[in-house]
């Protein structure tokens, strides 16, 4: 295994959710719990690559020989990976990055007077495309978490942000998020392959020996 395509490698993942503040003590996030993003960095790691993790807040210990950059927000996410973008040969974001966060924080926590309370929510940057976009840039993985027409909404994204992969998983109640198990679908411009059901470990292996695989033919020609 360590003397693949990715042996020596810099590999760049992101996991975990996001927090946006709404006050000094609310949030707005979601489900993820950096499962998937760390079963990536220990396959990784498996495979000779030196890692770096960029990992929202999350409740779990980090594979041994992984640099941990711990972050909170979309904003702070996306500073800490362009930092390290230059840098790295392939980039993997399994993180669930929340697509927007609150136009502003308040400074204090926000008192119920009213029955009712607007939110006003901007876009947070999308750092996957950000990467994709970067010049030079590293061999770039996105994830798609989708709970319906999941491979056809993967190729739209694979095709839309530019990626040279972009691996899909049915999410739902009952799948993806928080679990030890996962299904993955994968795509690449010229292809496709089902990774199957399994547990998140083991469909971290199969992740990574296939972008060890595309990204060596890639970095061979
Ligand atoms: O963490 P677990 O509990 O183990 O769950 C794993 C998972 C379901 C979270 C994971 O397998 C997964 O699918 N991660 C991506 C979740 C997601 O946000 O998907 P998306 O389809 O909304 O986003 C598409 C891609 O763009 C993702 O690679 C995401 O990291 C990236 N993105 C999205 C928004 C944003 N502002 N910046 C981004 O980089």
């Amino acid at each position: 295994r360590r003397n693949g395509a990715l042996a020596g490698r810099r590999v760049l993942i992101t996991a975990g959710p996001t927090r946006e503040a709404i006050d000094p003590v609310r949030f707005l996030s979601n489900r993820s719990s950096g499962k998937m993003g760390y079963a990536l960095a220990w396959a990784a790691r498996e495979a000779g690559a030196e890692v770096v993790l960029v990992s929202g807040p999350v409740s779990l210990t980090p594979p041994a020989g992984v640099e941990v950059v711990a972050v909170e927000s979309a904003a702070q996410m996306y500073a800490q990976v362009m930092a390290q973008v230059t840098d790295c040969d392939v980039f993997i974001g399994a993180a669930a990055v929340a697509d927007y966060t609150p136009v502003t924080a308040a400074g204090q926590k926000i008192k119920k007077h009213r029955d009712r309370l607007q939110l006003e929510l901007v876009r947070t940057p999308d750092i996957l495309a950000a990467v994709a976009g970067h010049r030079p840039r590293p061999f770039t993985v996105g994830f798609a978490a989708e709970t319906e027409r999941v491979r056809e909404y993967a190729r739209d994204k694979l095709a839309r942000k530019g990626l040279d992969l972009i691996a899909a998983n049915p999410v739902g109640p009952s799948q993806g998020f928080d679990r030890d198990d996962n299904t993955l679908w994968v795509l690449w411009p010229g292809g496709e392959r089902d990774l199957g059901t399994a547990s998140k470990r083991e469909l971290a292996r199969r992740l990574i020996t296939l972008i060890g695989e595309r990204y060596g033919q890639e970095n061979s020609t």
